[in-house]
């Protein structure tokens, strides 16, 4: 079942409205890397991730960032996350789809050469 949490942000006054921004696999890695970056940005981010124990623990770090839990990886899943986002954000303007079922390695005949 698709989840989601966040913590209240103090909203300051701007000219412009936040980016929305959507960032799967937000809780560890180059996810959560951007998940901090963006929210330093001021924008309005929804992070996507499997395990709730990190990704309460980054909802609690990052005030106002929306927290869903969900496996990509499960097509049942797909649009309760995506109405989540929408939901959330009221839209969407960036996805930054980064989630990943495992790491990128290099073959081995590249890594001796
Ligand atoms: N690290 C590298 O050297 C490297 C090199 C080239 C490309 N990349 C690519 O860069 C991306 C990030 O890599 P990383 O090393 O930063 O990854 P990472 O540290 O392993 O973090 C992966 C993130 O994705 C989440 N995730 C994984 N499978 C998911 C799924 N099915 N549904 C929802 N969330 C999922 C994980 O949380 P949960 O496990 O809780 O779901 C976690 O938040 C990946 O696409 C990877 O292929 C990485």
């Amino acid at each position: 079942m698709v989840q989601s949490y966040s913590r209240q942000r103090q909203e300051s006054p701007s000219r412009e409205p936040a980016l929305r921004v959507a960032i799967t696999g937000g809780t560890a890695g180059l996810g959560l890397a951007l998940v901090r970056e963006f929210s330093r940005r001021g924008a309005a981010i929804a992070f996507v991730a499997r395990g709730r124990e990190r990704l309460e623990l980054v909802a609690r770090e990052i005030p106002g960032a929306h927290g869903i839990i969900g496996d990509l990886a499960r097509k049942e899943d797909l649009h309760p996350i995506a109405l989540q986002v929408t939901g959330r954000l009221g839209g969407l303007d960036v996805l930054i789809n980064n989630a990943s079922r495992e790491r990128v390695e290099m073959p081995a005949a590249a890594r001796a050469g």
